[in-house]
Formats: structure tokens, C-alpha cells, sequence
């Protein structure tokens, strides 16, 4: 077989037809020598939770043996898109995703990291490769959202987040309470129990109150109800957190 050798490259379109494509193009004002922009890379999961997290935790790391063992728990239960809990072993195959679990309470004093432990758990998971659908709000923040004339439909905000595959429940017991918010951390917290939802609730009280304590220390039963205790003690692994204020051994 006899190959053809090329001493330059043949030109695609002849000196005529170039010219008056460069001219086109110049009559446009285009720069064909411009760089070309930059196309963005596939963001890939860690990377797309990293832009839904507050700037202070975006490196958060999970430390805790507990949240380690939680972390696993959850990334192993997760199932194959399209399966129903009764037939785990049926599915289309892509990334399996998040469906049930245990939840986590991490309670103990202001700026011992609880929410710096809550979002390394969140970043831990979305780094194990399964789809993880999750939402992160302080409870102050939902009853506010919740709360009518805040221009939200609060129905539906409320069945929205009842129903996040996994929620970060941050400060719980640290806003006011009223009757009004007792009932819609009930109907959150019972939702995601008997739905085995995993959830990790942070709060700055103990659960209970111990036979050590004073009588006068706030628990999160006396603000939260027996019946929202109830719910979280069968659904969550209590997480205690001690130590300094780290927000003021920054400075
Ligand atoms: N393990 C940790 N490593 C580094 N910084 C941490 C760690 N835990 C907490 N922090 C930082 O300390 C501060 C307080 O932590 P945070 O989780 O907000 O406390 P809490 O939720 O208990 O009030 C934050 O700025 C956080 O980024
Ligand atoms: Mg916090």
C-alpha cells in the first residue's frame, strides 16, 4: 500500500472563500484569535454540598467514632433508584441514594462544634458517592419561615422539609417556644421517626434533666414536650459535646 506524504497541511477552504470569511467575521467584531472561554467542569457532588454550606464548615471533617459509625449506617442503607423498602434487590441501576436510617442528637454547650460535626457528617456521605438529598435549617429559622404572613405557604413548607431525605435540625430548643412551635416540631420530629428519616438534630440543652443537675437547668422535655422526647429517644443516638466556646479560642 502506497502512502501519500503531505509536505504541509492542504488548506479546508480555498484563499477566496477564507478571505471572505475573515471579513464576515471581522464585520462582526469577532476575534478569531481570541482564547476561547472557559467551560465550566461536571460539579461533582461534594463539590455542589460544598456551595449549600456556610463558609465555617465547608472543611468539617467527622471526628466522632459515633458519627463515623452513622455515616456508614446511612450510606449502606441507601437503595437503587426506583426501589420500593420491599424489594431493595430491584432498580435501575445508577447512584443509589439515601432513603432510611437512624438519627443523631448532638447536644452540649454553644461552640463545642455540633454544627461543625452535623456538616462533616452531611460532607462525609455526599463524598461516599450516594445521592444524598438534604437540608439544613435552624429551627428558629423554620418557625420563622412557617410562621403565616411570611409570605410562605406554610403547609407546604412545613410537608416539604417533613420529607427531606436528610435534615440537619440546628439549635432545637434554643427559640422561644409557644404552643404554636411544640406543634410543628411535633409533627416534624413524629413524620421523620415514624418514617425512619435520618435526621441530625444539634442542641445547646441536655435531653433530660439528670438527678445531678439543678432543678432550674432547661431540658429539651420541658421545652420540647414529652411527646417530642418520646420520638427522639427511640429515633436518635445522643451525642454529648463538651469542652470550651471554640468561637472565642479564635480569637
Ligand atoms: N472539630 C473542629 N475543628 C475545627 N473547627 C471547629 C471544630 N468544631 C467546631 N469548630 C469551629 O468552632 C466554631 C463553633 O463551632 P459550632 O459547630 O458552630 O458550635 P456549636 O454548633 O456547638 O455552637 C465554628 O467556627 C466551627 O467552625
Ligand atoms: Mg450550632
Amino acid at each position: 500500500m502506497t502512502r501519500t506524504q503531505l509536505a504541509d497541511p492542504q488548506p479546508a477552504v480555498s484563499e477566496r472563500i477564507r478571505r471572505r470569511l475573515e471579513a464576515k467575521i471581522a464585520e462582526r467584531g469577532i476575534d478569531p484569535h481570541a482564547p476561547l472561554p472557559e467551560i465550566p467542569e461536571p460539579v461533582p457532588a461534594l463539590e455542589a454540598a460544598q456551595q449549600r454550606i456556610p463558609l465555617d464548615y465547608r472543611d468539617a471533617q467527622v471526628e466522632h467514632p459515633d458519627i463515623a459509625a452513622w455515616v456508614r449506617a446511612i450510606a449502606d442503607a441507601a437503595l437503587p433508584p426506583h426501589t420500593g423498602d420491599l424489594a431493595p434487590h430491584y432498580g435501575t441501576p445508577g447512584r443509589r441514594r439515601v432513603a432510611h436510617g437512624p438519627s443523631l442528637l448532638l447536644w452540649g454547650p454553644t461552640g463545642t462544634g455540633k454544627t461543625h460535626a452535623a456538616y462533616g457528617a452531611i460532607r462525609a456521605l455526599t463524598a461516599l458517592g450516594c445521592g444524598v438529598v438534604w437540608q439544613a435549617t435552624t429551627a428558629a429559622d423554620l418557625y420563622a419561615q412557617a410562621r403565616p404572613g411570611s409570605g410562605q405557604d406554610p403547609e407546604h413548607l412545613i410537608r416539604q422539609i417533613m420529607r427531606v431525605p436528610v435534615l440537619l435540625l440546628d439549635d432545637l430548643g434554643a427559640a422561644k417556644g409557644s404552643r404554636w412551635t411544640e406543634e410543628i416540631t411535633y409533627r416534624l420530629v413524629n413524620w421523620r421517626c415514624q418514617n425512619q428519616l435520618p435526621t441530625l438534630y444539634t442542641s445547646n440543652l441536655p435531653p433530660v434533666r439528670e438527678l445531678a443537675d439543678s432543678p432550674h437547668q432547661p431540658v429539651l422535655r420541658d421545652e420540647l414536650g414529652d411527646r417530642v422526647l418520646s420520638r427522639l429517644s427511640g429515633m436518635c443516638t445522643p451525642i454529648h459535646f463538651t469542652g470550651p466556646d471554640r468561637r472565642y479560642q479564635r480569637r
